[in-house]
């Protein structure tokens, strides 16, 4: 096999996870910009009660201060928690800002730890769950969270680059898992045209695929890249470049829903 010929199976691989990493940064900066024009206005303009202007569990609860307080914190760091995730992926910011990189690190692992400890008060506390079930998966994804966070940071200070930025990519797929959540459900109902296996209480068969596959499937498709990318194999390399090509397809289906079913309607 010629140089040339042996490398396309590479090529393709990285191409496949560039062009998934561009629909996933399109989707999640619609999320941020979901966030800051729905919960960020009513909060600086003082109208707390307008966030259960869309369906929420527990959104606003008049006289629960502290709830309504780590509702608040909770969602608005979840913009800046998104926007540090991605900063951190984009290539060119790491080799060329190598400050940058570190201080946007330490903000993404601080907040993500934040936002697992507020979900899980959320939860557990103010008793924010439609199903015991999804319930408990969330609290998974939030200990994820945790020890793939701790994991990441260890690397970096022991210096142990290549393994810290396997553990980074792990840490900003479990994060990404509530993003991933509602794209997986909105691209479910557009490809079945409706919400098949699924209840209001998030307890049908594909609820509960969902609620544990929004963050155990992209962790196993990042799995299979990275062992792909070390392996020798094209054959390895072609497969994990048509599965990642295919996940691309059903996030952009899962962004064009989630913002037409699920955030637009309640900007427009
Ligand atoms: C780490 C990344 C996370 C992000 C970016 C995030 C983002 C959000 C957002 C935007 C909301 C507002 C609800 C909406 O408009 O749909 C929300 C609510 C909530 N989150 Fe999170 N969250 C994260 C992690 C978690 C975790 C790990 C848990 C639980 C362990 C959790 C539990 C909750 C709960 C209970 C609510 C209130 C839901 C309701 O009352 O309807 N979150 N989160």
């Amino acid at each position: 096999m010629s140089s040339s010929s042996a490398a396309l199976p590479a090529r393709l691989l990285r191409w496949s996870g560039a062009g998934w990493f561009s629909v996933a940064a399109i989707g999640q900066l619609a999320f941020v910009g979901f966030i800051l024009a729905f919960y960020g206005v009513r909060t600086v303009t003082g109208r707390f009660a307008a966030w259960n202007d869309k369906p929420l569990i527990k959104g606003y609860i008049g006289g629960d201060d502290i709830g309504n307080a780590v509702f608040a914190a909770h969602v608005l760091l979840a913009a800046v928690l998104t926007l540090a995730g991605l900063m951190q992926l984009i290539p060119d910011l790491r080799r060329n800002r190598p400050r940058l990189h570190r201080w946007t690190g330490r903000l993404f692992l601080t907040l993500a730890a934040v936002m697992a400890l507020s979900g899980v008060w959320l939860t557990v506390v103010r008793q924010s769950w439609l199903s015991s079930i999804s319930g408990v998966a969330i609290l998974l994804d939030a200990v994820l969270i945790l020890i793939f966070g701790a994991m990441a940071l260890r690397r970096a200070l022991q210096r142990r680059f290549e393994v810290h930025r396997v553990w980074a990519m792990r840490t900003f797929m479990v994060v990404s898992g509530v993003w991933f959540l509602r794209i997986g459900l909105m691209g479910w109902i557009l490809v079945n045209r409706g919400p098949v296996g699924m209840t209001d209480t998030m307890s049908g068969p594909a609820d509960i695929v969902m609620a544990f596959g929004s963050y155990l499937i992209p962790l196993a498709v990042l799995e299979l890249y990275l062992a792909a990318t070390r392996s020798r194999h094209a054959a390895l390399k072609v497969l994990a470049a048509l599965l990642v090509s295919a996940a691309a397809l059903f996030t952009a289906v899962g962004v064009f829903g989630t913002v037409a079913l699920m955030w637009g309607p309640y900007l427009w």
